[in-house]
C-alpha cells in the first residue's frame, strides 16, 4: 500500500494542510518538538481511528479546537481509495470513498505498522499492555478475531454484572457462561495460531537483522496449559473446566477469574525471558523485529504491504544498522515514513518542519 496524499485539519500543532507522499521514502526532519512525530501520528490515526502514544484521542485535537478532519488517498493492489475521520466533539465519524462506514469495517483498509520508542513498554509493560497490542495486530489480519472479542467484552460485561448480583443460580447466567466459554475459545485458538506463526517469523528476522546466534521466541502464555495441540473443540472443554473449578472462587471475587482477558505473551532470547534479561539494544531489536514480523504476516494473510512509521530512527540504530534497515524496506517495496532530527543522506521526498509548518524541499 503506498499512502498518496494526507489532508491536515487541526491536528496537533501541525498547520491545515495537503500532503503528497513519495511511494518509497518520506523523510520528515526538524528541531525537537517541531512536530515530526504528530505527522506520522496523523498517518497512524488515519489507518487506525487511534493515536499510537496516547489512549485519550481528544489531546489530537489542536487546542483550543473541537473539531478534527484527517484525510488519505491511497493505492492498494486492488485499487486505489480515499478515506477520512471527522473527529468531533469525542464523536468519530469513518469515511470510506466519501461512504460513512463502522469502524469494524474501516479498520484494516489502509495498514500501517508503527515503530516508535514507546514500544519497549510491548516488553517492560504490563501483560495488558501485551493484549493490547496483540488483540490489535491479529485484528489487522484477521477481521474476524476483532468481531469475536467486541462479542467477548460485552458478554464478559454481563458474565461479570450476573456474578456481582449474585445470580449465577438464573438461566441467564448459564446462556451467558456458554457463550463465554464459546467465544472465548475462539479468541484462544486465533491467538495460539498467531503467536506459533508469529514466533517463527520473529526468529528468523532478529537471527537476519541482528543476531545470527541467537534463539528468539514469542510464547503464549494462555491460562489453559499446553494448549500447543489443542483443537477448538478440546480449548472449549478445558475452558469449561477451568470455569467450574474456579465458581466458587469466582462468587466470592464477585467477577470473572477465568478467560482470555487474563492471558499473557512472553518474548524469550535464547531460553530467557526479555523482560528481565534483555539489554536496552536486545529490546529494541526484538521489537523491531516483531514489528518486520508483522509486515510478513500481512503480506501472508491479506497479500497487502503495509505503510511503515518510524519514530526518530537515530535513538534506535547506529549507522550501519539504520542503513541496512532502509535497504531492507528497500527491497521489499515498502513504503517507509522516517522522522529523524537530522537531514538524512537517503532518497525519497524530505519534508521539513518547523513550529508546525510543513516545507517540502524538493
Ligand atoms: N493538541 C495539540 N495542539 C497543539 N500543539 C500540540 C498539541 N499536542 C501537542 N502539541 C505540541 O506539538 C509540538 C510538537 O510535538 P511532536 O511530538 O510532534 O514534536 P517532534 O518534532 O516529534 O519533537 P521531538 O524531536 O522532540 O520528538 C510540541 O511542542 C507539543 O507541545
Ligand atoms: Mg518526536
Amino acid at each position: 500500500m503506498k499512502l498518496k496524499q494526507l489532508s491536515l485539519n487541526n491536528f496537533r500543532c501541525l498547520e491545515n494542510k495537503k500532503i503528497e507522499f513519495d511511494p518509497d521514502f518520506n523523510l520528515i526532519y526538524g528541531k525537537n518538538g517541531q512536530g515530526k512525530t504528530s505527522l506520522i501520528e496523523a498517518v497512524y490515526f488515519l489507518a487506525t481511528g487511534k493515536s499510537f502514544r496516547t489512549k485519550k484521542v481528544k489531546e489530537l485535537t489542536s487546542y483550543d479546537k473541537i473539531r478534527t478532519i484527517v484525510y488519505g488517498s491511497f493505492e492498494s493492489k486492488l485499487s486505489g481509495k480515499t478515506i477520512a475521520i471527522d473527529f468531533n466533539n469525542d464523536k468519530k465519524e469513518y469515511y470510506v470513498d466519501k461512504n460513512k462506514t463502522k469502524y469494524i469495517d474501516y479498520v484494516g483498509i489502509l495498514n500501517v505498522i508503527s515503530f516508535i520508542p514507546e514500544d519497549i513498554e510491548i516488553i517492560i509493560g504490563n501483560p495488558s499492555v501485551r493484549r493490547g497490542f496483540f488483540n490489535y495486530e491479529i485484528s489487522q489480519t484477521k477481521n474476524i478475531y476483532l468481531k469475536t472479542l467486541v462479542d467477548f467484552e460485552k458478554i464478559l460485561k454481563t458474565r461479570n454484572k450476573l456474578i456481582k448480583e449474585r445470580k449465577t443460580n438464573k438461566e441467564l447466567y448459564h446462556i451467558y457462561n456458554e457463550k463465554f466459554i464459546e467465544e472465548g475459545s475462539k479468541i484462544i485458538l486465533m491467538r495460539k495460531e498467531y503467536v506459533k506463526n508469529i514466533s517463527r517469523l520473529l526468529n528468523l528476522n532478529y537471527r537476519k537483522l541482528f543476531d545470527a546466534n541467537s534463539e528468539l521466541r514469542l510464547k503464549y502464555d494462555s491460562f489453559i496449559d499446553n494448549i500447543d495441540k489443542m483443537t477448538l473443540e478440546e480449548i472449549k472443554e478445558k475452558f469449561r473446566e477451568e470455569t467450574v473449578k474456579k465458581h466458587d472462587r469466582e462468587k466470592r471475587y464477585g467477577y470473572t477469574l477465568v478467560g482470555p482477558q487474563k492471558e499473557d505473551f512472553v518474548f524469550e532470547l535464547n531460553g530467557k525471558n526479555a523482560k528481565a534479561f534483555s539489554s536496552q539494544g536486545e529490546k529494541k531489536s526484538i521489537i523491531f523485529s516483531l514489528k518486520i514480523a508483522e509486515i510478513d504476516m500481512l503480506i501472508k494473510e491479506k497479500n497487502e504491504i503495509p505503510v511503515f512509521l518510524i519514530d526518530d530512527i537515530s535513538s534506535y540504530f547506529d549507522e550501519i544498522r539504520k542503513n541496512s534497515i532502509l535497504n531492507y524496506f528497500k527491497n521489499k517495496n515498502i513504503q517507509c515514513f522516517i522522522t529523524s532530527t537530522e537531514k538524512l543522506d537517503i532518497e525519497g521526498k524530505k519534508i521539513y518542519i518547523d513550529k508546525g509548518r510543513i516545507l517540502s524541499d524538493e
